[in-house]
C-alpha cells in the first residue's frame, strides 16, 4: 500500500520523531506542509495521513489547510499527532476537514510529546523524554494495522 504522510512538526520535532519511526522500511512519503512544493498529487496514494503536534487543541492550522486543499474526495485517511497531555477531540477540528472531502477515515494514534510552551519553560517542560521507545513501538504498530 503506497501511503503519504503529511506533517507539521516544529516545536521540538516530537511528531517527526513519531513519523520517521513509523516510516522505518516501509512505502510511505513524508510531506512536510510548510516546504515549497510545486505540486502536490493526494490521488497517487492508496492512504493519506495528517500529523501534527497539538497547538491550541487541535492539529496546525497548515496541516488542515493543507488538508482543505489538497485531499482528493473519498480517500482512506488517518492522524497522528503528539501533545503535551493527553486530552480527548484533538483531531476533531481535522476530522471535519476530511469529512467534508468525504473521506474514511481509518484510525489516529497519539501520543505526548515533549512540551516547553508557555509557563511549561519556567519549570524545564513537561512530558519529558516523549515520545519514548514504547511510544514509538506502539506507532510502528498503528502503521501496520492501517496497511492491512
Ligand atoms: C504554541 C503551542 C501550543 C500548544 N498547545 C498545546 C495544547 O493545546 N495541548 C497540548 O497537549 N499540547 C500543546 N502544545 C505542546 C505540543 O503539542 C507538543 O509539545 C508537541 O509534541 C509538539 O509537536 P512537534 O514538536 O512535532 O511540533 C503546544 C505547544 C506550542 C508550542
Amino acid at each position: 500500500m503506497k501511503t503519504v504522510i503529511c506533517y507539521y512538526s516544529r516545536h521540538h520535532g516530537n511528531t517527526l520523531k513519531v513519523l520517521e519511526a513509523m516510516a522505518e522500511g516501509q512505502d510511505v512519503e513524508l510531506i512536510d506542509v510548510t516546504a515549497p512544493r510545486a505540486a502536490v498529487h493526494l490521488e497517487r496514494y492508496d492512504a493519506v495521513g495528517f500529523a501534527s503536534g497539538i497547538y491550541y487543541g487541535k492539529f496546525h492550522d497548515n496541516v488542515t489547510s493543507f488538508a482543505r486543499q489538497y485531499l482528493p474526495e473519498g480517500k482512506d485517511v488517518f492522524f497522528i499527532y503528539t501533545c503535551g497531555s493527553k486530552r480527548d477531540g484533538y483531531t476533531k477540528v481535522i476530522a471535519e476537514a476530511v469529512t467534508a472531502k468525504r473521506a474514511n477515515i481509518l484510525g489516529e494514534y497519539g501520543c505526548r510529546g515533549y512540551d516547553t510552551f508557555g509557563p511549561f519553560k519556567l519549570v524545564g517542560g513537561i512530558a519529558k523524554g516523549h515520545p519514548n521507545a514504547d511510544e514509538l513501538q506502539k506507532a510502528r504498530e498503528f502503521f501496520r494495522s492501517i496497511c492491512k
